[in-house]
């Protein structure tokens, strides 16, 4: 069933079973590749808020989890923009870091925020996102653990947003062409 978000109709794209059975697949490599760990799970908001709710149920391990907020603001002229990160609560000094993101677009959003966490000497840091779109890769970013390489279209729900609306959505749709 289509689907209007604000002025745009959106399609069907990624069924809530889909996404549960990615997280699940996701979640059972986190446990296993983690064993013996006690990894700490940074969560980037607003986007990632109902993935990482589901990829943490998954967690058979101890494991601690925090959100954060990116923004972002205009730097030097060579520098561009930088992000800084609000919320930030726990130490990652020497902890086993698992960056959650929605979605990596042109991956400048963690280009710029993972040199940052890396100066407070995290033990190990890496990334999990549930949505990759590999053509639109502008800024190469490694991604640990991906659900889904989807095509370089826009997508709501989930957690996904557009202008705001559509975050409820509980499948994620793609913008009708
Ligand atoms: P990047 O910095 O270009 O990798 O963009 C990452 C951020 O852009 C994500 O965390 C989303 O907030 C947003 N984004 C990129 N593509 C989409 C989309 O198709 N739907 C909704 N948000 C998107």
């Amino acid at each position: 069933m289509e689907k209007q978000v604000l002025d745009k109709l959106f399609v069907p794209y990624l069924s809530k079973a889909d996404i549960h059975s990615a997280i699940e697949q996701m979640g059972q490599k986190i446990n296993a590749d983690y064993e013996g760990k006690k990894p700490l799970f940074i969560a980037i908001l607003n986007g990632s808020f109902m993935f990482a709710s589901d990829l943490f149920k998954q967690i058979e391990i101890p494991a601690e989890i925090s959100f954060i907020k990116l923004a972002s603001y205009k730097g030097t002229k060579s520098s561009g923009s930088v992000v800084t990160a609000i919320g930030l609560e726990s130490d990652v000094f020497e902890r086993d870091v698992i960056i959650v993101e929605d979605i990596v677009d042109t991956g400048k959003t963690l280009s710029e925020f993972l040199p940052q966490l890396m100066h407070q000497q995290p033990r190990s840091l890496k990334v999990c996102a549930l949505l990759h779109k590999k053509e639109a890769t502008k800024f190469p970013i490694t991604i640990d653990y991906m659900g889904f390489e989807i095509p370089n279209l826009f997508v709501v729900g989930y957690g996904l947003d557009y202008n705001g609306y559509g975050r409820n959505i509980d499948q994620i749709m793609q913008i009708a062409e």
